[in-house]
């Protein structure tokens, strides 16, 4: 089970009369400042949350107090900024193996297992995070849930290819019993494309998933599924912003 180590109340960590943005900027800097280091290789994330790491990172490496940095960003967006900053990129082909990824999350339970990918990027954020030596997962406590699948949808990226059928399929696995499943649209209502061309299904669940392994399982085992908002067993540490202060919990 992970612990809690709660770090600093008051001064620059203070969080009362902090506004949700506060919350996001304070974790998202303390992120780069506590784990990144000159020479690192770093997956960024994507999200409002990440945003602000990104942007740290930017500063300091303008300022001369991170040199050597290379990035591989988990969605366009992400890329975009880190481009704007003038940080310098690189992709999983040539640095296969990260130092350490940085990114938020949608929901963490208290084994640190999480749901992402409200934002889209769920496939490269995986892809990304998985080859990183440390993951740390940037939230404010919002975010922290009794049990996966709580607060809101639980997304599932699939193949644009008979994807009515693939949503059919998913919403009948006995392991996500109960859940409805509602294909993502934008704004003008047209299916939500990410940036690997595929189309999103998001899972609505009345109760927590009972068992988030097999759920990750069965839909693994979906073929037409390309990848699922389930984060098992990936987070080393989650910085947490609430209204007590700024605090770790380390699997
Ligand atoms: C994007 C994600 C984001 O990390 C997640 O949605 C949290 O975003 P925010 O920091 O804006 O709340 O998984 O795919």
């Amino acid at each position: 089970r992970a612990h809690s180590r709660r770090l600093a109340v008051g001064g620059v960590f203070s969080t009362s009369m902090a506004s949700a943005d506060d919350l996001k900027k304070q974790v998202g800097y303390k992120a780069v400042d506590d784990y990144v280091r000159s020479g690192m290789v770093v997956g960024l994330g994507t999200g409002s949350t990440a945003a602000f790491a990104v942007e740290r990172l930017g500063q300091k490496l303008a300022a001369g107090a991170l040199r050597d940095i290379r990035c591989v960003p988990t969605s366009v967006r992400t890329e975009e900024q880190a481009r704007s900053l003038n940080i310098p990129l690189t992709t999983l082909d040539e640095d296969a193996e990260l130092d350490v990824a940085i990114d938020g999350a949608d929901e963490v339970d208290s084994a640190l297992n999480l749901v992402k990918g409200r934002g889209g990027a769920l496939l490269r954020e995986k892809m990304v995070e998985v080859c990183a030596k440390q993951f740390i997962v940037i939230v404010d406590e919002s975010k922290l849930v009794p049990g996966l699948g709580v607060s809101g949808a639980m997304p599932v990226e699939v193949t644009p290819f008979c994807w009515q059928h693939t949503m059919r399929k998913i919403a009948a696995l006995p392991a996500l019993a109960g859940c409805r499943a509602e294909a993502r649209r934008d704004a003008a209502g047209a299916l939500y494309v990410t940036d690997n061309g595929n189309y999103i299904v998001d899972l609505y669940f009345e109760k927590p998933i009972a068992d988030a392994y097999q759920a990750a399982q069965a839909l693994r085992d979906t073929v037409g599924v390309v990848e699922h908002g389930l984060f098992l067993d990936m987070a080393s540490v989650v910085i947490v912003a609430g209204a007590q202060g700024v605090y770790e919990k380390h699997r």
